[in-house]
């Protein structure tokens, strides 16, 4: 492998997916600001240039919304390549930007906290700005997207794992009734045999209609939720930038015992997310059932700080069966499609956010395995958005920013990470 060269072209696809303080996820396909993906490309930039870094994280806080919501997309400029663009999503006047009327797994405030550690000096003052925010929008999901300790999504969207099994009977309840026509731009970017189905898309469709109908008012959508289901992404991911909130308020300063009492009720809320076969999966809280789904969210209690020897044991296993680890969801069951997005494929952040985890609670063999294997994929497969678990192939856009951003920052060998 060359390090240097691959490092130097992660580098340029950074550089070449920056739109002027923000970063596309890729050219065409997403042509907007995402709100993970944007928090990772700040991470990533943070390895050689950080003050580009503070400048996506202060963008993406740009938009927040005055209830504390920062939302998924930013539509700063307008594109016909994409679609459900904000005339479908109709958010006039809830936040300084256009944009989707949903939020996204919470990173920013971890990839704030690594930002600073990469010159804490200079970093100081744009942490203490972005802090109030931060804090306002962990407080928006523990006031609106939290129940019995576990975060919800109210769109398949908002957890970042569009299509994955897990929301299939949520799904499956929803009757898509006066949708209407409307035509995809996804799937004349890329494979549709890569991207979810129409099934999927009329459901997504149908509940921004909804949305829009509602005003995007939180009170008024909370009253009856026809999509409401407990993630593990979102309720890991909360509870982990939470511990990192916490780190930013001792740094600043800052009374914590606001975030204390969160992270007091996320780590109980995780334990709810524990199945009868000790995996972490999704409930769908209209029923109250688990999913019962193995996926790499599952996988994410490490890095939020909660030990699981059944996971572990889990984690071995999908080495074992899997010729790549770690697929979305798991290999050998009814669903898995190593093609379709997020009922199969690979996704180099999960597995970072999942090395982190594993090498912060003393699993370093499992983190250093973990690494060295998306290493290689990327290595030998570009840096793609997904990868094919059985085949190691490329698939969904191509010249991706997070993944460029998590071989920088923490697969590559120059990284020097778990
Ligand atoms: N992932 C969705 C899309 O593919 C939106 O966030 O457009």
């Amino acid at each position: 492998m060359d390090v240097t060269a691959l490092d130097q072209q992660a580098r340029k696809i950074l550089r070449g997916n920056d739109r002027g303080g923000y970063t596309v996820p890729t050219d065409g396909l997403y042509p907007y600001q995402w709100n993970w993906d944007s928090a990772f490309a700040a991470w990533g930039f943070a390895q050689f240039d950080v003050e580009r870094a503070w400048a996506e994280l202060e963008t993406l806080v740009s938009g927040q919304w005055s209830n504390g919501m920062i939302p998924h997309i930013l539509f700063h400029k307008p594109d016909p390549g994409y679609f459900p663009g904000p005339d479908v999503w109709g958010t006039e006047g809830k936040g300084p930007v256009l944009s989707s009327g949903i939020t996204q797994p919470p990173v920013a405030a971890t990839f704030a906290l690594a930002t600073h550690e990469a010159d804490p000096e200079a970093g100081l003052p744009r942490l203490r700005a972005l802090y109030p925010k931060l804090r306002d929008w962990h407080r928006w999901f523990m006031t609106w997207r939290c129940e019995d300790g576990m975060i919800f999504v109210t769109h398949p969207w908002e957890a970042g794992r569009d299509n994955c099994p897990d929301w299939d009977t949520a799904m499956a309840a929803i009757d898509p009734v006066g949708v209407g026509e409307y035509t995809r731009r996804d799937t004349s970017h890329v494979d549709p045999a890569m991207r979810p189905t129409k099934e999927d898309y009329d459901r997504y469709i149908w509940l921004v209609q909804r949305g829009k109908r509602l005003g995007w008012d939180d009170a008024a959508m909370a009253d009856d939720m026809p999509f409401k289901v407990a993630d593990p992404t979102m309720t890991f991911i909360l509870l982990r930038a939470c511990r990192d909130l916490g780190r930013m308020a001792d740094l600043l300063g800052e009374d914590r015992a606001e975030i204390d009492g969160w992270i007091d009720r996320l780590t109980e809320g995780a334990g709810r997310l524990r199945n009868g076969k000790g995996v972490f999966d999704a409930i769908n809280l209209n029923t109250g059932a688990h999913s019962g789904h193995l996926s790499c969210a599952s996988y994410l209690c490490w890095y939020a700080g909660i030990e699981s020897e059944d996971m572990l044991a889990c984690l071995d296993k999908a080495f074992e069966d899997t010729p790549y680890t770690i697929p979305s969801h798991a290999f050998g069951t009814e669903e898995f499609n190593p093609k379709r997005y997020w009922r199969g494929p690979i996704w180099g952040i999960l597995n970072t956010l999942t090395g982190i985890g594993l090498a912060e609670m003393g699993h370093e063999d499992r983190a250093a395995r973990l690494r060295r294997a998306t290493a290689d994929l990327i290595a030998e497969h570009g840096f793609a958005e997904y990868f094919d678990p059985l085949t190691g192939e490329p698939a969904g856009g191509g010249t991706f920013t997070w993944t460029a951003a998590i071989w920088l920052a923490w697969a590559s060998p120059s990284a020097g990470g778990a």
